[in-house]
C-alpha cells in the first residue's frame, strides 16, 4: 500500500515535471496563437480629416519609428466624426479597439498605446479604460501599457513653454504678446492650463494661455492683454495640429474667432498655422512618454 502511494506520487511529479514549462507558456496569451509578433506601438489621437494638418502625424511617426524602430507602428483616431470624414474619402482610419482587435489577430503579444492627447482628459482615460481591457481576454494581449499625454508632468509643462514660445516669429519684439490657443475641456484635467499659464509667465511675461472651450478663457487673456496695452499680438495654436479650431476658431473671418475679437479690441494679430506636433522637439515630449510605456511593457503584471 505505502509503496503503491510512493508511486503515484513520483508519476505525480514526473508528469508535472514535463507539463509545468508548456502551462507557464500557456499561462499569458493564449493558446491558438500562431507566430509571436512581438510588440507593438499604437499612436492614438483625436484625428483632423484637413490634409496639410497631418504633416504633424507624419512628424510624430519619423521620431517614433526613430527612437523603436524594431517596432511596428499604428495609428488610431479617436472621433468617429472624422473617421466617418475620412473614409468617405477613402482614406480607413481604425478606432483605438478597432486597431487592438486587428493587432490581437496579427499575433502582437505586447503593444504600447501612446496617447497624443494634451492632458490626461476624458478622451485619454477612454483610450486607457478601452485598451487595458484588451489585456484581460482570452488569447488577449500579454501585456498592454499606455503613455501618457502631452502635459502629464510639472516638467512636462515647462518644457513645452519653453518650446512653444519658440513657434513665435523670430521678429517678434518683447512687447509683442504670444497668445496660445488650448481646446480646453470640462474634465478636470482643464486645470492644466492654468498651469500652464503659469509656466508660460515665468519664462515670458507677455506670453499667455487661453482656451476654446475651458480655462482660461479668451475673455481672461483679453483682460491682460488690456491691463498691459498691449498693441500686437501672435496667434499660436497650443494643439497638435493646425486643424479646424486653429483654422476657423483661432484664426478664421467670422467674428467670434480670436483674431477677429482681438483686432475688434484693436491689436494687430499675426496667426501662426502650425501645429505643435510639427515642431519635433515636442513631438519628443510624447516619445519619451511612449518610452515609459515600453519599459513598463518589460515588467511583469498586467499594467
Ligand atoms: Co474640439
Amino acid at each position: 500500500m505505502k509503496r503503491h502511494i510512493q508511486w503515484t506520487i513520483w508519476l505525480l511529479a514526473a508528469a508535472l515535471a514535463f507539463t509545468a514549462p508548456a502551462l507557464s507558456a500557456h499561462a499569458h496569451g493564449g493558446h491558438t496563437r500562431a507566430a509571436d509578433k512581438g510588440t507593438g506601438i499604437l499612436l492614438v489621437t483625436f484625428g483632423t480629416s484637413i490634409p496639410e494638418a497631418q504633416k504633424a502625424f507624419e512628424v510624430i511617426e519619423e521620431r517614433v519609428k526613430a527612437a523603436f524602430p524594431e517596432a511596428d507602428v499604428r495609428w488610431a483616431y479617436t472621433s468617429h466624426v472624422i473617421r466617418k470624414k475620412l473614409a468617405k474619402e477613402g482614406q480607413e482610419l481604425d478606432s483605438v479597439a478597432t486597431a487592438l482587435a486587428e493587432m490581437m489577430e496579427e499575433g502582437y503579444s505586447r503593444v504600447a498605446v501612446q496617447s497624443l492627447h494634451f492632458l490626461p482628459g476624458s478622451e485619454f482615460h477612454d483610450v486607457q479604460i478601452n485598451s487595458h481591457k484588451f489585456a484581460e481576454m482570452e488569447d488577449g494581449f500579454e501585456k498592454v501599457s499606455v503613455g501618457y499625454p502631452l502635459l502629464s508632468s510639472s516638467a512636462d509643462l515647462a518644457r513645452v513653454a519653453e518650446l512653444a514660445l519658440k513657434m513665435a516669429p523670430k521678429d517678434r519684439e518683447p512687447e509683442d504678446a504670444v497668445v496660445f490657443m488650448g481646446h480646453g475641456t470640462h474634465h478636470p484635467s482643464d486645470v492644466t492650463y492654468d498651469a500652464m499659464m503659469y509656466h508660460l509667465q515665468k519664462m515670458d511675461p507677455n506670453a499667455f494661455m487661453g482656451t476654446v472651450e475651458g480655462h482660461p478663457t479668451l475673455d481672461d487673456v483679453r483682460a491682460e492683454l488690456r491691463e498691459r496695452g498691449t498693441k500686437k499680438a501672435y496667434l499660436i495654436p497650443f494643439m497638435s495640429v493646425a486643424g479646424d479650431h486653429v483654422r476657423n476658431d483661432m484664426a478664421g473671418p467670422e467674428a467670434e474667432s480670436w483674431k477677429s475679437v482681438l483686432e475688434a479690441d484693436g491689436l494687430e494679430t499675426v496667426s501662426v498655422l502650425k501645429g505643435m506636433a510639427e515642431v519635433p522637439e515636442i513631438a519628443d515630449v510624447w516619445v519619451d512618454h511612449l518610452r515609459g510605456a515600453m519599459k513598463r511593457l518589460e515588467g511583469h503584471g498586467h499594467h
